[in-house]
């Protein structure tokens, strides 16, 4: 429990809800041994996670297109390139990253997405990059399951399977399609099939384009990509998994045959296994559901009462100076003319519906003319200070003020806010925590106040680089603090034990623990910044090393066994397929009832002379033409049989569609009901019966 605070400085550590500060609590935990790892904060590879899925964005797209040059049309000639691309080298290599870095772009920007929903960044005006996060995932694994499809392969024969459940499911278009991609698959028409799914493919990749511009259109200076080391390792690491480990070809699509055992990649086709059965509404239902949900999460605020504090600009103090407009991360401020008694003037302008709440702007103004809610201005938070200070210097003689961020505040600096437990350190000082939305809301004429007033060390506790909670607020602090940007610290404090630390949010003991004038933390009269320190192979090379391994998941994943139908391992399947099951009927259809008398209505298959399955329709609703497509897979044994698709039931004749001699091998597909073309050329036709009439269809009026 917090002591309550004669101030108002505590206020920021309300900002969250306790699951997503629990959330964060594990994950800081699993940071950290990567932290470890590297051993610098500011390599650790899960703070790039926007830029680097961004840069495998662009990888995918790059290498899609050389692909594309070697792509032919029609089912065989789409496998035949793509056999082609698997052998030259250099093609093979570019397919190899074409997947992986499709596979790393979704594990890398499903970290991303957690990473800001346990820092609470998708609500207020974040939602249009939360929601267009949301819609590129999707357009992603869109993208991804056209990309397999296009293949032709066994893993695209099992998605064509998939869809056509879906469709059977959920529209009445399952029949047809399935109608028409086999009358394609045996016609010279597959080209059309592959065109459009290439065309899918190619639209998708462009709408993952748009999003992403949506996705980072209210950011100020968005990082489009991560800097140059992150860039060259991850591209090398590519390249070399690429090279050992090739993507691969599953044997060539074949509709007459149930795939057997292949190797797919779970991360896109994860929903095969569920969805090769027709009763899958469950998975699609479950994803839309998750889907929807996450897309719903800004407005499903999880504290409501709390409203983010409004950012207030004072027109009669603002000089014009642009600081705040230049500093504030969401574009929320712009100039503009401001008419006064001595004509117009720049003043600064906040737009709320862009504004964060980060306070950012607060410290950069050198007048005190911004305000954050009722509880942050310069003037507030110096007067806090001074309280706070004076309370200190009449207990005790030594301390130091630690300026942190609420993220911070909320994890490791938490014990420390408290009174009971704030002791003597190790050093011999006791700690004032002062936290803030983010260290940047401090102006640095405070962090001077607090050495006046008393304090033996000022520090500036705040996230590591690229994990600032506001985008730029460690950046900004850092550079005020070392005079690289306005406001500066004042001369007169630079040679003062103020200093920097940027460490993780649980590392804030750290913070109290060094002593500031520590040249690690860039303080005292060296003043370089802890954030522009140099590189080192001794933290690159892990951090590098982390990311190839992170290319090693896709590589494994693809080879990922899976037997699919393994209850039909040992048996053939017959496809009864009739999009148009009236069809034979049609010079009868829309004819007065009289006419129907006596017409068999029920459509049957009989196997080796017995009833295999049957389907009546009410004469009715059949020969008013609103017959439902017929879709029917039914498992058969495998070996000799004579088959019979026929209407049934009726006192004038049957009505037989077909009938075969068939030799059923297991896992072969036999479809009855289209035309024959779509059957294997292997397959024996009888002479039907003579003893039974057949009608032919007079055809369409
Ligand atoms: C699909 C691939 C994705 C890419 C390439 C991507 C890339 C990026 C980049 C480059 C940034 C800007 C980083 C910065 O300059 O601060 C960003 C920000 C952001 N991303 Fe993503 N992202 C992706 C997916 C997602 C997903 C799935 C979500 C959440 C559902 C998401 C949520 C956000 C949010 C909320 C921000 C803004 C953060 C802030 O304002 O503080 N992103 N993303
Ligand atoms: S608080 Fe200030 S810096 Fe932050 S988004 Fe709002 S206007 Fe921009
Ligand atoms: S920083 Fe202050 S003075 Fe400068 S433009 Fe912004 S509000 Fe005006």
């Amino acid at each position: 429990m917090l002591p309550a605070e004669e101030d108002r400085l505590n206020i920021w550590l309300t900002r969250r809800s306790a699951g997503l500060r629990l959330l964060e609590k594990f994950a800081l935990k699993l940071e950290r041994l990567i932290n470890l790892l590297v051993g610098d904060s500011r390599f650790n590879p899960l703070y790039y996670t926007g830029p680097l899925a961004a840069f495998l964005l662009l990888v995918v797209i790059l290498t899609g297109l050389y692909l594309t040059l070697f792509f032919q049309f029609s089912f065989e000639a789409a496998y035949e390139s793509v056999a082609k691309i698997e052998g030259q080298f250099i093609a093979r290599v570019v397919r190899a990253i074409h997947r992986y870095a499709s596979d790393a772009a979704v594990i890398v920007s499903l970290l991303h997405a957690f990473r800001l929903f346990f820092m609470g960044r998708f609500r207020g005006p974040r939602w249009l990059a939360w929601v267009s996060g949301v819609v590129m995932m999707v357009v992603l694994w869109l993208a991804g399951v056209t990309g397999y499809w296009l293949i032709w392969d066994q893993a695209a024969h099992l998605i064509t399977l998939s869809f056509t459940n879906l469709l059977r499911q959920y529209t009445p278009f399952g029949a047809s399609f399935a109608a028409g991609l086999l009358t394609a698959a045996n016609t010279d028409r597959s080209w059309v099939v592959i065109a459009l799914l290439l065309l899918a493919h190619i639209l998708l990749a462009a709408l993952l384009g748009l999003f992403f511009w949506f996705h980072i259109i209210r950011l100020n200076r968005p990082k489009f990509l991560p800097d140059r080391h992150w860039l060259i390792g991850l591209g090398a690491a590519l390249l070399l998994v690429s090279i050992a480990a090739p993507a691969g070809l599953l044997p060539p699509a074949n509709l007459s045959q149930l795939p057997g055992l292949v190797r797919l990649d779970p991360l896109f086709l994860f929903f095969l296994p569920a969805t090769l059965n027709p009763s899958a509404g469950w998975l699609w239902g479950g994803l839309a559901v998750v889907v929807l949900a996450a897309g719903a999460l800004p407005w499903l605020s999880f504290r409501r009462r709390q409203r983010p504090p409004r950012v207030a600009i004072d027109p009669a103090r603002c000089t014009g100076c642009t600081h705040c407009a230049l500093d504030c991360p969401y574009k929320a401020i712009t100039m503009t003319l401001h008419a006064n008694g001595s004509g117009p003037r720049q003043v600064a302008q906040v737009h709320p519906n862009l504004c964060v709440s980060c306070g950012l702007c607060v410290g950069s103004c050198d007048v005190n003319a911004i305000s954050l809610g009722d509880d942050l201005s310069t003037e507030i938070l110096g007067q806090a200070l001074q309280t706070r200070l004076a309370q200190r210097r009449a207990v005790s003689g030594k301390f130091k003020v630690v300026f942190t961020c609420e993220r911070h505040a909320v994890q490791g600096a938490y014990p420390y806010l408290s009174r009971e437990a704030a002791g003597p350190m190790e050093n011999g000082l006791e700690v004032i925590v002062i936290p803030l939305p983010c260290v940047a809301a401090a102006h640095p004429n405070l962090l001077g106040r607090a050495f006046e007033g008393g304090a033996e060390e000022v520090v500036v506790a705040g996230c590591p680089p690229d994990d600032c909670g506001q985008r730029e607020g460690n950046l900004w602090m850092e550079e005020r603090v070392t005079r690289k940007r306005p406001p500066r610290l004042k001369r007169a404090f630079e040679k003062a034990p103020i200093s920097t630390m940027w460490l993780p949010p649980d590392a804030f003991p750290q913070a109290v623990l060094a002593a500031a004038t520590s040249p690690a933390v860039g303080a005292g009269d060296q003043k370089e910044g802890a954030i522009f320190q140099g590189l080192t192979w001794r933290n690159l090379a892990p951090a590098l090393v982390l990311l190839g391994l992170t290319l090693i998941l896709p590589v494994w994943l693809n080879h990922t066994p899976f037997r699919p139908y393994p209850a039909l391992a040992n048996q053939a399947i017959v496809q009864v397929i009739l999009p148009d099951p009236a069809e034979p009927f049609d010079f009868l259809i829309g004819r007065p009832p009289a006419e129907w008398v006596g017409w068999p209505t029920r459509l049957t298959l009989k196997v080796d002379g017995r009833v295999f399955w049957e389907k009546a329709y009410d004469p009715a609703e059949f020969f008013s033409g609103r017959s439902s497509p017929v879709f029917e897979e039914l498992p058969l044994a495998p070996g000799e049989h004579y088959l019979r698709l026929s209407f049934e039931g009726g006192t004038i004749e049957s009505l037989i569609l077909t009938v075969r001699k068939v030799t059923l091998a297991p896992g072969q597909i036999l479809v009855l009901g289209l035309p024959d073309t779509v059957n294997a050329p292997d397959e024996k036709l009888a002479p039907p019966p003579s003893k039974e009439a057949v009608l032919r269809s007079p055809g369409r009026r």
